[in-house]
């Protein structure tokens, strides 16, 4: 008879190559898939933080600590819906921050948030993660929305 204790270890193996592959799959998934909205937003409110708080304030609204020496007030971005007449413009604020050039830009909005798209290239690995930071950028600022 075949001693199957030669066997097991085969098996484990196999088995544990399995469960390996698995979760390299899973992890790969995870990073590729949207994120939970919770997750977005967090990271979300971490890119503005980092990058739109200087000026336009810790909470959107326009009063960041650079803001006094601007020739030009921050705009209140919780008030960008309003303003819209009701509509959050995510499709057109997506395009701006991504935007290479004035041509490709919906809104006009002031030269200096023509920097946002070769930043977020430039932070980013592939254009697709840098739309996801605008995506999670714009998950924030939407939540930030007074009326
Ligand atoms: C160096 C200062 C500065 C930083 C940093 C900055 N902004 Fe601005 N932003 C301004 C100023 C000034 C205006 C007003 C421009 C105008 O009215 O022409 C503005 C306007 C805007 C507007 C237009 C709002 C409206 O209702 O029309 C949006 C949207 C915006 N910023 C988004 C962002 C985002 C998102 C970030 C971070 C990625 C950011 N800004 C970072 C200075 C800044």
């Amino acid at each position: 008879m075949r001693p199957i204790s030669r066997f097991r270890p085969t098996c484990a193996l196999a088995c544990l190559l399995l469960v390996a592959t698995g979760a390299v799959r899973a992890t790969a998934s995870v990073v590729t898939d949207p994120k939970p909205a919770g997750e977005a937003l967090s990271s979300g409110r971490a890119t503005f933080r980092q990058f739109c708080a200087p000026c336009h304030g810790p909470n959107g609204k326009g009063n960041g600590a650079v803001a006094p020496l601007l020739r030009k007030a921050p705009a209140d971005l919780t008030q960008i819906r309003r303003r819209y007449n009701g509509i959050f413009p995510q499709a057109d604020l997506e395009a701006t921050l991504l935007a290479t050039s004035r041509d490709r830009t919906p809104l006009r909005l002031g030269t200096d948030e023509l920097l946002w798209g070769p930043v977020f290239q430039s932070l980013s690995a592939t254009p697709e993660s840098a739309r996801a930071r605008v995506v999670e950028l714009l998950t924030y600022l939407e939540s930030v929305q007074e009326r």
